[in-house]
């Protein structure tokens, strides 16, 4: 029999020449923001769990009541029969969360980004993206058959030529990370809020990294800026600070109703597991009623910082919060890093284009509430040694 696919090997060889070859490796998460990989233990900072939920004991305990109650998998849609209890309880605790009036789950934060964006403009709309927009946004913009435009990162000037030109279009939806999840940096939405209403656009927001983060009650960026009301639309996942699986919109009735109907992801997969909505639940009261755990993701924060200023070394000057980048230009150099970091008991992400830019390959710390001081100060004397300052 032929050999499937006989470009692969040469194409993954060719990656690979170029540093861009992706590894796959058994992590096994352990308390406290630590881990355990090839038999060591190391302090995770690679993940998103930025308030440590993850692994909460009540957020476990939550799962594993639903768990028993009504088993693992959904066994449908949720617009068929795979909507349960729990499922409804945590729609209702999202849109209390985030002071709206309904809110939709979808299997993941990426469905939620594809499938919104897809049920809200077509080929005669326009979206406007951040050019650092998550890849998520981006496909559902393309997805969307809508024309797609784009503008550098921020940029306010470019953007309002671009909305300045889209004046045909029937509909103008401007599409932003809330936080720019490989560079840490807040967008700026009071700006793009201006700029929208100028020119008759709406504002997609997302805040994967925003929810449970930014926010007097941690509902985000647009808490935190105080756009709330002029955002359009606001979607969370329940990956990263929620500590869970799954995406969501909380909204208006209307539009809730409406992604109930066409958001494809949501009509055409299954539901998600009703244990994973039972710890989301959980997740989700806890941030409301334990503000400390912002507080010490935040002074965690503080501390890294001041440490890596003190060291000379340089992140990114525009991030803020718990994501910490640390550019190192090419791929080998991200990589170098990564392995130096390990061997000095600390697991830091090296990312690689296609993820960001090329030229632009980094290290992309990432703080959570779960490190204690140990953990932080064994980061700071790793990337000490795994660094160099020129
Ligand atoms: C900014 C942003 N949006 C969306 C997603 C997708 O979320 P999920 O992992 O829940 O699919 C991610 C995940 O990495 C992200 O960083």
């Amino acid at each position: 029999m032929p050999t499937p696919f006989p470009w692969m090997s040469a194409e993954l060889a060719a990656l690979e020449s170029a540093g861009l070859r992706r590894a796959r490796r058994v992590v096994r998460p352990l308390a406290g923001g630590a881990c355990k990989i090839d038999g060591r233990r190391l302090w995770n900072f690679a993940g998103n769990d930025y308030l440590g939920l993850a692994g909460d004991p009540q957020v476990v305990a939550a799962a594993q009541t639903a768990l028993s109650e009504s088993g693992v998998g959904a066994r449908a849609s949720a617009l068929v029969a795979g909507r349960t209890e729990w499922h409804a309880r945590l729609e209702q605790a999202l849109a209390r969360f985030e002071g709206q009036e309904a809110a939709v789950l979808f299997p993941t934060g990426y469905a939620a980004n594809v499938g919104t964006i897809a049920a809200l403009v077509d080929e005669n709309d326009v979206v406007v993206c951040d050019r650092l927009n998550h890849a998520s946004l981006i496909d559902g913009c393309r997805l969307s058959g809508a024309k797609l435009r784009v503008f550098r990162h921020s940029e306010l000037d470019t953007l309002e030529r671009v909305l300045h030109k889209a004046a045909e279009f029937r509909r103008r939806l401007i599409v932003t990370d809330a936080v720019f999840s490989m560079d840490g940096d807040v967008a700026p939405l009071r700006e793009l809020c201006d700029l929208a209403e100028r020119f008759d656009a709406d504002v997609l927001v997302d805040e994967a990294h925003g929810t449970g983060v930014f926010g007097e009650h941690g509902r985000g960026v647009c808490e935190h800026l105080g756009v709330e009301d002029r955002i359009a639309v606001r979607i969370g996942t329940l990956s990263k600070s929620i500590g869970t699986l799954g995406g969501f919109v909380a909204g208006s009735q209307s539009l809730v109703d409406w992604l109930w109907n066409k958001a494809r992801p949501q009509v055409f997969s299954t539901a998600l597991p009703p244990a994973i909505c039972a710890a989301a639940v959980a997740a989700i009261e806890i941030i409301r009623s334990e503000p400390e755990r912002r507080t010490t993701l935040w002074q965690n924060c503080e501390f890294v910082r001041r440490e890596l200023a003190q060291l000379k070394i340089d992140v990114s000057p525009s991030s803020v919060g718990p994501i910490i980048p640390i550019l190192l230009g090419n791929p080998d150099a991200a990589v170098a890093a990564q392995q130096k970091l390990e061997e000095h008991g600390c697991l830091v992400a090296a990312i690689r284009p296609p993820t960001v830019p090329h030229g632009t390959s980094r290290l992309r710390i990432s703080l959570s509430a779960a490190h204690d001081e140990s953990a932080l100060k064994t980061l700071v004397a790793a990337l000490q040694e795994a660094v160099s300052v020129p």
